[in-house]
């Protein structure tokens, strides 16, 4: 497709017209010019291609279910989650889809909700990376991807609507970056706008996060497409840099565009712009013959692997692995009707559904398994259910709990509004280890929930996670030992709902939410206010055990646009192989701005035979020291000591290195009217000019008020604060005003030339 040329042949009401849906999945055809449709599906963990085109209908052709994006994230490889990315490429050429709609990136604000399912992680980084390798492996099969949902969007209550108040550092350090590195790393050919407003704007009109951050500062070549139903104002949403609104059709929207060409309202260019870039994608799809057949067998195991691999064990009293002769109680609806995935638009119809009750007799034939329900499926209370599982749990040696939570408290649409498991659930987990202490829980559910109930009274639990539809499999895997598990958490389970980060600032009300919390979400949020957790993010445990030893890195003293490289040997001392994912963190010693205590910067998953010993090497770049500074308006970097903590979860530290930093930053001067004494101290080019003026206040400070340095003694002769530590925080021009008569100019005067100075250097 010559796309400049057919560009200049569109009449405007084809540009129009492109630019909105045809259908509920489809862009609009130019059958004049030779200008195909191209096919959209969802997305994010399977393609949910729909029969009929025309239908928002949930109804769809069977494909395989992998596990959602927090049992993925789980998975911390990257080279599974390309390889699952190639699988859903494959299905899509089979299912003649162009454009799968995922991955999630938004980060996991809080637990409840009701789309974490959906989402990676509550740490950027992590959820870049996987993003990143998730477009890398559907996009070299030549299917394009939509990276979702920009910006902000981490909540379901009011999702249409809700303005998020985000100040700009928490923006660009916790909710962008996912998005940035995985726009810059991989170009997915769409990213979709969210519903919500972000600072008083729709995402869908927003020039700032559209126009300006995404397009031309990360360089974003694909479309952006709505999410479905997000456009209020076509005009307004292409002058903010929507280019593609869906679903189609929307006569009246593309007839308000004509007429805002026509009037002189929209500038014809920005369309063209808009009307370029679906020309562009519309092309790239076609380069991809599609049809065909995809390998359902094959694809089902990748599923068992990708889920054996982002299911994590997070207790284990020894009683796991399980020995394989047991009498096994097996208790819970979701061991015979597997819990998988989650409700809303991301539903797959799945090829096949592995029922993991069967699967955990195929694995241990020697076992002698017996069932019961343990619970209803809706909210109901039963106790008989719960007295008829806990007298076969009583006769078993072991009892094995899977525990699924419902769809009715998990789904897209709505948040969760507490993190506990059902009422009857609880009580059956009490009822079951009252009288029988070995008991394993198996969980099924997109997000943490609490277990202070019951935790300490359980020998192991496994969180299965929305495992996908081989998933059942997985468990079985797991419990019998046939798989060590690897998987760590890329989340954090906190001990009770009020614990957690964003817990005074949820959901909003009156049409806002603040991010109050701002950079504090998740474990940076635990580990800088001391506040613990159930289980830490990056926690996992194993069959075998890992010894850390020998950290080094490339150099002690080093410049950002260097980096260094971390190296560690880690061995696996136990009896069995088993994989390790190792967790590099840095953390700052002082900072101009408040930061976390400490941030993932890198990560490697390895996997080690018993007594084998390999060492991991992890990079560090100009990004792992920086922060936003949001009056520089950019990401900075500062002289300084920063700690290297290498471990096996952010609780979990098993080595620290301390490396120098020299900033390689020549930043603008930001010193104005308002600095203080400080800032003007901290400035490279303000010191030198405050110095000598500084020496004359000091002794002029210390004669009005007494006392020399650090001595200065208050009116009861206790020892108070150095009077200069109270100069130093205010703004020079109103320390100088109580000087004003020793002064040869006025104090503005003084400032405004020492500013000029600064700033012209
Ligand atoms: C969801 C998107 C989805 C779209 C199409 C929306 O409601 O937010 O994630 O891709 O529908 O089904």
């Amino acid at each position: 497709m010559d796309i400049q040329s057919i560009l200049e042949q569109m009449t405007l009401e084809e540009k129009a017209a492109l630019c909105t849906g045809a259908s509920a999945w489809t862009t609009t055809p130019i059958e004049r010019l030779d200008v195909p449709e191209m096919t959209v599906s969802d997305g994010p963990h399977g393609v949910r291609r729909v029969p009929d085109v025309t239908q928002m209908a949930l109804e769809s052709y069977p494909a395989t279910c992998f596990p959602t994006a927090s049992c993925l994230a789980s998975t911390w490889d990257v080279d599974l989650v390309r390889a699952m990315g190639e699988a859903l490429g494959e299905e899509c050429i089979a299912l003649d889809v162009d454009v799968l709609l995922g991955p999630g990136v938004n980060m996991k604000r809080s637990p409840l909700g009701g789309r974490n399912f959906e989402y990676f992680s509550e740490d950027p980084y992590l959820a870049g990376e996987l993003a990143a390798n998730f477009i890398n492996g559907i996009q070299g099969k030549g299917i394009g991807t939509s990276l979702k949902h920009y910006a902000a969007n981490n909540q379901e209550f009011q999702r249409f609507s809700i303005d998020a108040q985000i100040d700009e550092r928490t923006l660009r350090e916790i909710y962008l970056p996912a998005f940035e590195k995985a726009v810059k790393e991989a170009q997915p050919w769409t990213v979709m706008c969210a519903y919500n407003k972000v600072n008083g704007t729709f995402a869908s009109e927003h020039d700032e996060l559209l126009n300006k951050i995404l397009k031309d500062e990360w360089g974003f070549e694909g479309l952006v497409v709505s999410d479905w139903g997000a456009v209020r104002d076509r005009v307004a949403a292409l002058r903010g840099g929507l280019d593609w609104q869906m679903p189609g059709p929307q006569g009246r929207h593309v007839e308000a565009v004509v007429a805002a060409v026509e009037n002189g309202e929209l500038d014809e260019a920005v369309l063209d712009e808009s009307a370029r870039r679906i020309l562009r994608i519309v092309a790239m799809a076609q380069a991809t013959p599609k049809g065909g057949d995809f390998d359902k067998e094959a694809h089902h195991a990748l599923a068992r692997r990708v889920a054996v691999e982002g299911m994590v064990l997070l207790k284990n009293d020894g009683i796991l692995p399980l020995k394989g002769q047991e009498q096994i109680a097996v208790i819970g609806h979701s061991a015979e009707n597997a819990h998988f995935q989650g409700g809303g638009s991301s539903h797959i119809n799945p090829t096949f559904v592995a029922v993991p009750y069967k699967e955990l007799q195929a694995l241990a034939p020697d076992a002698e398994l017996t069932y019961a329900a343990g619970y209803p499926t809706d909210d109901s209370f039963c106790q008989e259910l719960i007295d008829e599982a806990a007298g076969l749990a009583q006769s078993a040696d072991v009892a094995i709990l899977y525990i699924a939570l419902p769809t009715f408290k998990e789904s897209e649409g709505y948040d969760r509004t507490d993190l506990d498991l059902t009422e009857q659930q609880i009580a059956l987990i009490k009822a079951v280890t009252a009288v029988q202490p070995k008991t394993v829980v198996v969980l099924n559910n997109g997000a943490p929930v609490v277990m202070s109930d019951w935790i300490d009274d359980v020998s192991a639990v496994l969180e299965g996670y929305m495992m996908g539809q081989a998933g059942g499999g997985a468990i079985a895997d797991i419990l019998t030992g046939k798989v060590n598990p690897s998987g760590k958490l890329a989340e954090t389970f906190p001990i009770k709902l009020e614990d957690t980060p964003a817990y005074l600032n949820w959901p909003g009300g009156a049409g806002t939410v603040r991010y109050g919390e701002g950079l504090f979400i998740g474990y940076r949020y635990y580990d800088t206010k001391k506040v613990p957790g159930q289980f830490a993010f990056g926690h996992g445990l194993s069959y075998t055990t890992f010894v850390y030893g020998n950290a080094t890195v490339s150099a002690e003293r080093f410049t950002d646009s260097d980096g260094v490289t971390v190296s560690v040997d880690v061995t696996n001392t136990g009896d069995v192989a088993g994989k390790e994912i190792v967790q590099v963190y840095v953390r700052d010693h002082v900072a101009g701005l408040v930061r976390p205590d400490k941030e993932l910067k890198g990560f490697a998953k390895v996997s080690l035979e018993p007594g084998e010993t390999k060492t991991v090497k992890i990079a560090l770049d100009f990004r792992a020291f920086a922060f936003y500074h949001p009056e520089y308006g950019q990401w900075i970097t500062e002289d300084g000591d920063f700690d290297l903590l290498i471990g096996g979860s952010s609780a979990d530290i098993r080595q620290t290195l301390t490396v120098t930093l020299d900033s390689s930053l020549d930043l603008p001067c930001i010193l104005d009217e308002e600095s203080t004494i400080y800032e003007w101290l901290a400035d490279p080019r303000g010191k030198p000019l405050l110095e000598p003026i500084y020496i004359k206040m000091e002794a002029e400070a210390r004669a009005m008020f007494g006392g020399g340095e650090n001595e200065h003694h208050d009116t009861n002769g206790a020892i108070g604060m150095d009077i200069m530590d109270m100069f130093n925080d205010m703004p020079l021009v109103s320390v100088l005003m109580f000087q004003q008569h020793q002064l040869l100019a006025h104090p503005e005067d003084i400032v405004a030339g020492m500013l000029a100075q600064v700033h012209q250097a």
